[in-house]
């Protein structure tokens, strides 16, 4: 069974989570970013990553989810949000629907520290804006988001996507 992780990344954050799931998943497996990603024909479980942007996938990871058909995969990604929230829930499903023609075998969500060049535009230019100004609630999950992906975050992907790849191979039952 050959494994494909792909995955984008604007400031690390997924990217340290897909370098987790490669590093922990059985050989033959290749990691690459969505934009160099090779076609998904060839691979039997792919783990395929996303940060959310602006409520929804980011581009480029969507690009590329939606060439992938018939397959057992993994989801996961990073975002600022809480991944208990009704917010996280919402990028999932609209993560899902983008793979709608796979067998999605388990998901998996972090937060990951927000680019600082938007929590200041949030400061100042989105001050007025009540979905970004900078409400007590909003720093202190920014703040939280700052700590992640955490060793924990890394670990509990990892142990997940080593559980799917053996469901996809056959070794244990779905
Ligand atoms: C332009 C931009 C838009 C974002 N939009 C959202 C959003 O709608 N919801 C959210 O929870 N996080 C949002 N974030 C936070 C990112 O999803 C989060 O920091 C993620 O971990 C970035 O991943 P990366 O480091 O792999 O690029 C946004 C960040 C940026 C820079």
């Amino acid at each position: 069974m050959k494994s494909l992780v792909v995955y984008s990344s604007r400031t690390g954050n997924t990217q340290k989570v897909a370098r987790a799931i490669y590093d922990a998943l059985p050989e033959p497996k290749e990691i690459f970013s969505a934009k160099e990603a090779p076609d998904p024909s060839g691979y039997d479980f792919l783990a395929l990553g996303f940060w959310v942007d602006k409520g929804t996938v980011n581009a480029g990871s969507a690009k590329y989810m939606e060439t992938v058909k018939n397959k057992k995969i993994g989801l996961f990604g990073t975002l600022g949000a809480y991944p208990d929230s009704d917010h996280a829930r919402r990028c999932l499903e609209k993560a899902r629907a983008l793979v709608k023609d796979n067998e999605i075998l388990g998901e998996f969500l972090c937060q990951g520290k927000v680019d600082p060049a938007l929590i200041k535009r949030m400061e100042t230019k989105m001050k007025d804006d009540p979905h970004h100004s900078m409400t007590p609630e909003r720093r202190a999950r920014l703040e939280e988001a700052a700590r992640h992906p955490d060793e924990k975050d890394l670990a509990d992907a990892r142990a997940l996507f080593v559980e799917l790849a053996q469901t996809a191979s056959g070794k244990k039952p779905a």
